[in-house]
């Protein structure tokens, strides 16, 4: 199994180029399911989760190559509406093709997503509100089998599940009639699907804001040519990353709006912190101020830069906390945060952190994909040389980082 070896304490200058952004792209993969025809993506970041989503278009009869950041995707034959367990298993968003199918072909059996590595991830939202489009849904054999083509209802989510807002906006834009979908979510990644479906032709009405309204198509269209908007979660890392190791890092080819509230909290924490288009450049500081942050929905602070930010924290200069209300058990970073000297105890979904004036490094192991970029963060900032196995989540959701960080002057290896 790959590591990376890591020899903290050395300052970072220079550019990285932020890719497309994974949350947003394994959705509108899945969108092309809904029209038979040709696409083209753009912007399509090289990562483990590319190629398992492109993977699981193919078992259910696309064609797909992926090259040079570019995916292209025929839909024509969609013969097998099944997501089956070996990949569910490894990449929970394959969830997202049951919306999609069951608009294009009315039936779609996908294994139920068990929990993750940090805990329960429940399907209830998207499961309750496709039940109310008239779908059939039943449970055999671990899979979900839903089969009908969906009748538009008013729906209002009791939480705004990206996940669900998703497979909802994609199995109601081929549906019968009028579907109302009140308290979506408002994630860029959502936005940017839906910019995509209407570019497909559908009728959504109110995108950007908590109530969409969709009126179903007989058809769509494929789309020839998109491209996939910029990570906001890889932007806020490396921004991180440029606070924690001093020297200055600038991050190009962001959309600074979907990260103010990071850069807020960044500024808040002492660094300067300056934005020229979709450029944003970051100071780093000796003297870190400790910032409390509590995740929430879009536009809150993301709950997929909890871990980097508590890492952040670990060299401030006095006690911050950090909460996480989107996954309750989300800090499996934390025992491993501690192994490189830093100063975290837990009480249910709060982090207490105490900085310490120095991270030292040590063996580590990385359990997610957030997890992972905590601990190289960390890493980066500590004093001597750690070890960080386990470093497949992280190619799930960040392509190649350790060539992007060698260029800004980190000392990583791949081993
Ligand atoms: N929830 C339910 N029932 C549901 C769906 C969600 O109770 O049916 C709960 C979840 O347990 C959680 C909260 O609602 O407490 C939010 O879940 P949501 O559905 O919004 O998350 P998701 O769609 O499963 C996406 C991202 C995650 C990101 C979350 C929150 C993708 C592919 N995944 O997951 O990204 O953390 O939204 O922003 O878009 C990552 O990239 O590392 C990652 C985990």
């Amino acid at each position: 199994m790959e590591k990376f070896e890591i020899l903290g304490a050395r300052e970072l200058n220079g550019k990285i180029k932020i890719n497309g952004a994974k949350n947003a792209l394994l959705p509108i993969m899945t969108s092309t399911l809904l029209a038979p025809g040709n696409y083209l993506l753009n912007n399509v970041p090289d990562l483990k989760d590319t190629r398992t989503m492109a993977e699981l278009l193919r078992r259910i009869g696309a064609s797909v190559s992926f090259k040079n950041n570019q995916l292209l995707i025929n839909t024509v034959n969609v013969s097998k509406p099944v997501a089956p367990y070996d990949l569910v298993k490894t990449m929970r968003a394959s969830f997202y093709v049951l919306g999609p199918l069951l608009g294009r072909l009315g039936h779609a059996e996908v294994s139920l997503p068990g929990g993750c590595a940090w805990g329960p991830r429940p399907v209830d939202i998207h499961i309750e509100a496709l039940k109310k489009l008239g779908v059939n849904i039943s449970l055999e054999g671990g899979n979900i089998v839903a089969k009908g083509n969906p009748i538009g209802n008013n729906i209002k989510f009791k939480f705004p599940s990206v996940g669900a807002t998703g497979n909802l906006m994609m199995a109601s834009v081929l549906g019968k009639g009028q579907t109302i979908l009140k308290n979506v979510a408002l994630e860029p990644d959502i936005i940017s699907l839906g910019d995509f479906l209407i570019k497909m032709g559908a009728d959504i009405k109110g995108l950007g804001t908590s109530e969409l309204v969709i009126n179903g198509k007989d058809r769509l269209n494929p789309v020839d040519e998109f491209d996939i908007i910029p990570d906001r979660i890889e932007a806020g890392t490396f921004l991180i990353a440029g606070a924690m190791c001093g020297g200055s890092i600038e991050i190009e080819n962001v959309n600074p709006d979907h990260i103010s509230i990071v850069i807020d909290k960044l500024i808040e924490s002492g660094v300067r912190v300056k934005t020229v288009k979709n450029s944003i450049i970051v100071n780093g500081n000796k003297k870190i101020k400790p910032v409390n942050v509590t995740t929430a929905p879009y536009p809150g602070f993301p709950t997929d830069l909890q871990a980097q930010w508590i890492a952040y924290m670990t060299i401030a200069n006095g006690l911050s906390t950090v909460t996480d209300e989107i996954y309750y058990d989300r800090f499996t970073h934390v025992p491993e945060l501690n192994r490189l000297g830093a100063n975290i105890t837990m009480n249910k979904n709060t982090a207490t952190i105490i900085g310490v004036s120095n991270l030292k490094g040590a063996p580590v192991m990385s359990t997610d994909i957030r997890a992972s970029a905590s601990l190289i963060l960390a890493s980066l900032a500590s004093i001597g040389k750690s070890k960080i196995s386990r470093i497949y989540h992280i190619d799930r959701g960040y392509e190649k980082i350790e060539n992007r960080l060698k260029k800004v002057g980190a000392d990583i290896t791949r081993s």
